[in-house]
């Protein structure tokens, strides 16, 4: 369903929206990189993959942050914006139900009517993460990611010069300033220890991720890595690094980004203007609302 066959076929597609979003970009000396390219690409691609149609996305765009980060927008907002993606998400099963696709959506309600049954609660709730947790963290990903390179430009020249580096250097991105502030909330089923706390069963925990990925005791550095000796301690996801040491790290061969990055990195891209422009101020998303560059 969620197969790798179905996310490989999107490839093609994505390479095309992104080398679509950059051409608009063409002669233009500045351009704000978050609403042409970090949020259009993700939200296009996983509409693309569950079967959302075009006319829709925008809506979808606009539902997600009221929805994400309520703790902004305010809990009437949220509700508005919970509601009308439920009921639009409702007609499209019963369109897709009719008419099935060649899509995840589609997949999904069979098997929902299948043996595999899915109740329909749980159809629509699936839509509803797909979507958001789909585009949303990979939107700021995008934009945190293009704005480390941008003020890093020795990592940045290595990148351009070794494309096969992108793939470990998107791990280095993800550790580095990634989009999500917070894990969800979670309950302690029992006494959990970490370090020298015990926390009680029954505690509420949600799991700081950026502060976790900036731990001194296992970045030193606390910033980007640039020897191995900087690595963690532990392999995990998230951990590579964009300099001298990336050479040790494993690529795998299948590097594909190097065919994105010859076409899809703009010619020249420098910060706009040269103060990194200031975070999303949300509980969950560590992300940019605006990333201003000069593009020549
Ligand atoms: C930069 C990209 C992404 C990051 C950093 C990211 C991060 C995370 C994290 C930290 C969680 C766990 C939240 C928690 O347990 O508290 C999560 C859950 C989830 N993510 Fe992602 N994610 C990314 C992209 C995606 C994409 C592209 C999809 C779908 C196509 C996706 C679908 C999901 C789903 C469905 C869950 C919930 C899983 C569950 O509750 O069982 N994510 N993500």
């Amino acid at each position: 369903m969620f197969t790798r066959r179905r996310v490989e076929k999107l490839a093609p597609g994505i390479q095309q929206m992104t080398g679509d979003l950059l051409d608009v970009l063409d002669g233009q000396d500045v351009a704000d990189l978050v609403p042409a390219l970090a949020v259009p690409l993700p939200i296009n691609v996983i509409c693309e993959l569950i079967g959302i149609p075009t006319e829709a996305r925008p809506d979808f765009r606009s539902w997600t942050p009221l929805i994400v980060s309520p703790d902004i927008h305010g809990f009437e907002d949220y509700q508005r914006a919970a509601l009308s993606m439920l009921a639009y998400t409702r007609g499209l099963i019963e369109e897709k139900r009719r008419e099935p696709r060649d899509d995840l959506l589609s997949d999904l309600i069979a098997a929902r009517d299948g043996e595999h049954m899915l109740s329909e609660d749980e159809l629509t709730s699936m839509v509803y993460l797909l979507v958001i947790a789909g585009h949303e963290t990979t939107a700021h990903l995008i934009a945190n990611g293009v704005r480390a390179l941008l003020t890093h430009p020795g990592r940045l020249a290595l990148v351009r010069e070794r494309p096969e580096l992108l793939e470990p250097a998107i791990e280095e991105m993800l550790r580095y300033d990634g989009p999500l502030q917070n894990t969800m909330p979670y309950w302690t089923a029992e006494p959990v220890e970490v370090g020298d706390v015990t926390i009680p069963a029954g505690e509420l925990v949600i799991m700081a991720l950026t502060a976790a990925n900036r731990d001194p005791a296992q970045f030193p550095a606390a910033t980007c890595s640039t020897s191995p000796a900087r690595r963690p301690r532990t392999p995990r996801s998230g951990t590579a690094c964009t300099t001298a040491s990336a050479r040790h790290l494993r690529v795998p061969k299948r590097a594909s980004p190097s065919a994105c990055s010859s076409t899809a990195t703009p010619p020249c891209a420098w910060p706009f203007p040269p103060a990194p422009s200031p975070g999303a101020p949300s509980l969950l998303i560590n992300g940019l609302d605006a990333l201003p560059v000069h593009l020549r």
